[in-house]
């Protein structure tokens, strides 16, 4: 088995979608990409403003065209946002050439780590863990049915992780292999080169 063209991570908020996708492309020799990031910089404005003035459908409608740009770029390693699963439209986006990888965790380990953040609205009010809850138990199946690989996440180093999800993406590859792969990659409008 080769290198898949795409690696996706989806999975909830607080999950480490960021964190392992960064370290994860870096292991693989492909470029990182966060979508949610890259919707931010083409926009010049940051999620909590996006949903202040054009709503969650806005948002939502932006994630769904950034997902179908970014479907089309190989050597790449996406983490998506964690409503990505919500629109039906966004499952053969997320699927296309790709292994997709559900990062599982805990609804203490979401707690935990969106604990401080203020940059996620749909936290922002008085029950943040009743709302990963409800979510949860709306988009868990979600994640389950598009994912190839599902990785749990809780007490686990994010460099554990990295090391489980290469081994389970492809066991075979040696590392000169994947370094080579980074000669083609392909560059995003607005993102950076690693
Ligand atoms: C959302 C998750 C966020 C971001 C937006 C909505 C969600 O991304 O896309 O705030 O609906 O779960 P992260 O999962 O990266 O926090």
């Amino acid at each position: 088995m080769s290198l898949p063209e795409r690696v996706v991570l989806v999975g909830p908020m607080g999950a480490g979608k960021s964190t392992i996708g960064r370290m994860l492309a870096k292991e693989l020799g492909y470029r990182f990409l966060d979508s949610d990031r890259i919707i931010e910089e083409r926009c010049g404005a940051n999620i909590p403003w996006i949903f202040d003035v054009e709503g969650e459908d806005g948002f939502r409608q932006r994630e769904t065209a950034m997902l179908d740009e970014l479907s089309q770029v190989q050597g790449t390693v996406l983490a998506t946002g964690g409503g990505a699963v919500m629109r039906p439209e966004n499952h053969a986006l997320l699927r296309k050439n790709a292994v997709v990888i559900y990062l599982k965790t805990s609804i203490e380990q979401q707690v935990e780590r969106t604990r401080k953040d203020r940059n996620r609205p749909l936290l922002q009010n008085d029950d943040p863990e009743g709302v990963l809850r409800r979510l949860f138990a709306v988009r868990d199946p979600l994640y389950t049915k598009l994912a190839d690989i599902v990785m749990f996440t809780d007490r686990k180093s994010p460099r554990l992780v990295v090391r489980q999800l290469v081994n389970r993406i492809n066991p075979k590859t040696p590392r000169h292999k994947r370094q080579r792969r980074k000669e083609g990659r392909q560059h995003v409008p607005g993102t950076q080169r690693a």
